[in-house]
Formats: C-alpha cells, structure tokens, sequence
C-alpha cells in the first residue's frame, strides 16, 4: 500500500518553510557556513546568532553548562557587530537559497534607535525575516534591563523597527514577567508580523558543591532545554489565545512528540536549541521524521489538522 508522506510545510509571515523547525538563535547560527549544515541536516528555517550594533567578545568561560535537565548559559552577546553580520548574511543567503531554506537575521541593541540602525543595516542583506531580541537575561549589567519585561519599552522598540525595515519582525519574548500576554498584545499592536516565545528562563544559577562556587563566570544565567518546556507550551498556549499574529514557540524541544506538544498550544513554528547543542545538527532530520511519522499514524496529512487543537474545550 503506497502512503503519502504528511504536508510539513508552513507559511511564517508569507515566506515558505520546507516544514515547521527552525533553529533557534545562539546555537550554530554564527557562520554561513554553519547555517547551511543546519539546513541541510533538515532544518525549516534558520536563525543566526543575535547580532548589535557594535562588536562584542561575550562574557569570560564558563558560558554554558548541561546541568542535567537542560543548559544554562551567559554567553553575553558576542557578536561581530553589524557591518560583519552584513557579510555573514550575504553568504548564507547564497548558501540556502538552493535548499529553500529561509533565514532569519536575529538583531539586538541597547537602545530603541540602536535597534532601528541595526535592523536597518541589516535588511540591506535581505534576510527572509528579522528576528528582533528584546529578552537576553544576561547583560542586564552592560546593556539595562531587557526591552520585553515591560510592554511600553517591548511596543518602543517593535515600532522602532517597524519603521526600519520592510521586511517581516519577529519579536522575541522573555518567560520572565508576570503578564507575557500583555506584552504580547503590546508587540503586536506596535507591528510585529509574530512573536517568539520563549527565551531562556531565569536568570538562573548553578553552584559547585565541592568549590562553593557558582559556575558560570557571569555567576547566573538563562536557563534552557528540557526543563523549561512546560513553561513555554503554556506562555505559547496564552499568546496564541490574545493576538492574531504566528507565534514561533522555542523551549525545551527535542523530539517529534514536543513538536507535536507547541503546534497543538497553537504554534506556527518550532523553535530548537538545546536539543541541538546536545545531539548536533542532525536532530533537525529526526524530529522532523518523528513529526511526520507521528502525524501518519494518526491520519494526519497537515499540520493545520491538529494546530491549536488544545484550545478546544
Ligand atoms: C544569551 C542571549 C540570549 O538571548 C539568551 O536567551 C541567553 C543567552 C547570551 O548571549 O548570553
């Protein structure tokens, strides 16, 4: 008996995703190089490491520690800056225009016109979409209190960029605030083309027992994989109820099964980063080969047939 293999393809602000796994920012996305091995090991899209205005070296070893459940890290933003990302992009876009893989530039900044100037900068390399991250736990110090803890600063900044660029923003979202919601609706009124949630949790902190010292250098850092999942399913099921925009959801994906778990709370999309820096690229080929097999075997032929189906009462 011959069965067609299930329909994984997802429309994410008019640009067409060969199925719904998109590398999440900070993992892989920091040469064209890179991005294209993601693509090709079976990711639908791709995001390259947030990059600012101006280059940066990050925050001193260690960075990033599998505690167990997941990872912490405060990587601190190192980046190139804009004017290097520029050429990154430029390449990449060659790279995966032949795999029909879009790529998404994710930018950040320290102020509501710095986030502007970037956006604008780099749309000149055509990226599919901008990814704007409002919602780094971890350069609070340096940088000020994330734009996404509060929905006037999250709204200052979605306009901001809104203005910069024609191309489709995406606003990244921290599962840090009492209302995510609220700052939701906010991004969307401001004109967000979607949302992403969630990023990292916390601050968190990891100690050793034995030194009675905490790891990290940064001391705390935002806390990832799958521990957090339950928190982002639900800040995606909330967000999915409030706006009318496609939500991205990230957060502690790492199997077919989890996939299944965020487009049911209503996401477009699906995030992955932990589960890459544990398995390495190849993950992106086996959950999307769990998702179809899993939607196969439940007579499933779109993803559009189950999306936001625990919402139903
Ligand atoms: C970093 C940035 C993030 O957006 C995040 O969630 C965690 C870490 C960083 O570069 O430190």
């Amino acid at each position: 008996m011959r069965t067609t293999s299930p329909d994984l393809r997802v429309d994410l602000c008019r640009v067409r995703l060969p199925n719904p796994l998109v590398l999440a920012s900070g993992i892989l996305g920091t040469s064209a190089q890179l991005l294209e091995r993601v693509a090709r090991c079976g990711a639908g899209a791709v995001t390259t490491k947030s990059c600012g205005p101006v280059p940066r070296t990050g925050h001193p070893n260690p960075t990033v520690i599998d505690w167990g459940h997941g990872l912490i890290n405060a990587v601190g933003l190192p980046n190139p800056g804009v004017e290097a990302e520029v050429e990154i992009i430029a390449v990449a876009r060659e790279l995966l225009a032949p795999l029909g893989v879009p790529l998404i530039a994710s930018i950040f900044a320290d102020t509501v016109a710095g986030f502007a100037a970037v956006a604008e900068r780099i749309s000149a390399a055509r990226p599919d979409l901008i990814e704007i991250n409002i919602s780094c736990p971890n350069v609070a110090a340096e940088l000020g209190r994330p734009f996404a803890l509060d929905a006037v600063s999250a709204a200052q900044v979605t306009a901001a960029v809104r203005a910069a660029t024609e191309l489709p923003i995406i606003v990244k979202l921290s599962p840090n605030v009492t209302d995510i919601v609220a700052i939701a609706r906010a991004v969307e009124g401001a004109g967000a083309d979607a949302i992403a949630a969630i990023n990292t949790l916390g601050p968190g902190m990891v100690i050793d027992v034995e030194s009675g010292r905490p790891i990290l250098a940064n001391r705390v850092g935002g806390v990832s994989g799958p521990a957090i999942r339950p928190i982002a399913v639900r800040c995606v099921y909330d967000i999915c109820t409030a706006v009318n925009v496609p939500v991205v959801g990230i957060g502690g994906v790492s199997c077919g099964r989890d996939a299944v778990e965020m487009l049911m709370a209503g996401a477009t999309a699906v995030g992955v980063g932990s589960a890459v820096y544990r398995g390495g690229p190849e993950v992106f080929g086996r959950i999307r080969d769990e998702l179809a097999e899993w939607m196969s075997a439940h007579g499933y032929t779109s993803l559009s047939d189950f999306r936001g189906i625990a919402h139903e009462r």
